[in-house]
């Protein structure tokens, strides 16, 4: 799986003339020899935050390193959009390529263009119409479970570990309702504990200097392990595959893409695993740790909650089949989710400048390594008042996560914004309300403070809630059965 091959971002690497342009300054707080790292001693988080309300750009020196920090949405959308072709990904494909081997987050050019081509289709109105239902019950059956083991039971309260949960919940979402395969609770759970946590190291990778990876470090060998035993889960799932009506669900187009008896192979069978793994893992974290800082948050914002177990209640536990069109149900429930997402989103976005460019009226120079702050951009006070409360009614009652904006880049945007957006605008949502409709958490560790860590996504440090039925919930619940999209 890991290739070796060269990064072909360095394809991109053509002569240009000088564009000029303003230097940088160099962030504030700079000590002699010791560059920024006192400004880092609160932590990568805060120093983000913090640069997110200062200047536009801004060179962070640790040790022998210079990093160049993007905290402007309109500069970070011409490095990912209009000027995309003069900066490289060497850092995430550096990060992720051990793990995901050749899949979408590890590659660049015509080969990415090509794999999102195939992909797509996926991830369009119609497809994810149908998979709807389908969500709703791998969520509310995943309620109903945890209720149901020799330690809990109706009346009975039960302590989660939330990052772990929403890791399971949503890899059985991805497994069942992305990719139409299935496979059994047992390695469902294996993949929460073992394989979505292989992302934990990516932030380091990316970071680390370049022959730190072949070092055979404890990490090194678990992750070995642990991403062949992910690939040879991912494998199986072609066998258990349960196409969709139209043809048109991740492993019909992957496996299609990759049969040349149904027209010239474009990908490799390698290629298919790769890309499986690639969007398991990608969809799993991401889409677990945005659930787990909701119910982090909605326990501290009564209000929010109240709002969100309202719109819950009305469509889960209603006894009325599903509504078409459900996330218009789930307004308040949406709004929660996008200010979760702008306070614990994907932290930065690393990028390489392949040749010297002037973004906005500032010379990066080439080989600039760049860090696009999304973090601090979505705690800016100048568009977000009280940047670091949660405030879900900050956002109009018809806001979505998928809508641009260079203040609010969850899912960053360019050729390499996330592909699977819409359908974790519509998990998220969804998987939140079919849970609230049935229980409610409150922490287990009342005042131990709940830590954000930086990695490639945000993290909690350790999130233990405690889940009680909610009275009366479930009740009248529908059966939730395959419907005929949303037209
Ligand atoms: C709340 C959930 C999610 C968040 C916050 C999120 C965030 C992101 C971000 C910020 C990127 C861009 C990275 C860059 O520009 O370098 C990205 C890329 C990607 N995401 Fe997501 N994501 C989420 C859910 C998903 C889901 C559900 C899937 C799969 C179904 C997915 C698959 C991917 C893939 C494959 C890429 C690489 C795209 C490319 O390079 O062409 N993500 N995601």
């Amino acid at each position: 799986m890991i290739t070796g091959q060269a990064e072909t971002s360095e394809a991109y690497d053509v002569a240009h003339p000088s564009e000029g342009g303003l230097d940088i300054p160099r962030a504030p707080g700079h000590w002699g020899p010791l560059g920024h790292l006192p400004l880092l001693r609160h932590g990568l988080l805060s120093t983000l935050a913090e640069l997110g309300a200062g200047a536009p750009v801004v060179k962070l020196q640790v040790g022998a390193v210079t990093k160049y920090v993007v905290s402007d949405g309109d500069l970070a959308q011409e490095i990912l959009g209009d000027k995309r072709q003069a900066f490289g990904r060497k850092r995430v494909i550096r990060g992720f390529r051990p793990v995901t081997g050749d899949g979408l987050l590890s590659l660049e050019s015509r080969e990415h263009r090509e794999h999102r081509r195939i992909l797509a289709p996926a991830f369009g109105r119609l497809p994810l119409a149908r998979i709807t239902p389908l969500i709703c019950e791998v969520a509310s059956e995943y309620a109903g479970r945890m209720f149901s083991g020799p330690s809990s039971g109706p009346g009975l309260d039960l302590d989660l570990d939330l990052d772990l949960e929403m890791l399971r919940l949503s890899a059985d979402i991805t497994v069942r309702c992305l990719f139409r395969s299935h496979t059994d609770q047992e390695t469902v759970s294996w993949l929460a504990t073992k394989a979505a946590p292989l992302s934990k190291g990516v932030l380091l990778r990316m970071l680390a200097p370049a022959w730190s990876p072949a070092l055979p470090t404890p990490e090194f060998v678990a992750r070995r392990r642990a991403t062949h035993r992910l690939r040879q889960v991912v494998a199986d799932l072609p066998a258990r595959h349960m196409p969709a009506e139209g043809g048109d669900d991740v492993l019909s187009l992957l496996e299609g893409a990759a049969c040349p008896a149904r027209g010239p192979a474009r990908i490799s069978r390698a290629a298919v695993v790769d890309e499986l793994v690639t969007l398991l893992v990608a969809a799993s974290e991401a889409t677990a740790v945005t659930l787990a800082w909701a119910w982090h948050e909605l326990a501290r914002h009564p209000r929010a909650e109240q709002a969100v177990q309202a719109e819950a209640d009305a469509v889960f536990n209603s006894g009325r089949s599903l509504p078409e069109k459900l996330l218009e149900h789930l307004p308040l429930t949406t709004k929660a989710v996008m200010e979760v997402l702008r306070l614990y989103p994907v932290p930065v976005l690393p990028r390489n400048a392949l040749r010297e460019v002037s973004v906005g009226g500032f010379r990066f120079p080439r080989g600039a390594e760049v860090l696009i702050n999304v973090y601090g951009i979505h705690r800016d006070p100048g568009h977000y008042p009280q940047p670091h409360t949660f405030d879900p009614d900050r956002w109009p009652s018809d806001a979505t996560p998928l809508a641009l904006s260079s203040a609010y880049l969850p899912f960053s945007t360019g050729a390499h914004r996330c592909i699977g957006a819409p359908f974790a605008a519509l998990i998220a949502p969804i998987a939140l309300a079919a849970l609230a409709a049935r229980f409610q958490l409150r922490p287990a560790e009342a005042g131990r403070r709940v830590r954000a860590v930086p990695g490639v996504v945000t993290r909690p440090n350790r999130l233990i809630m405690t889940a009680s039925p909610r009275v009366g919930a479930g009740i009248g619940a529908q059966r939730v059965s395959e419907q005929p999209p949303a037209t």
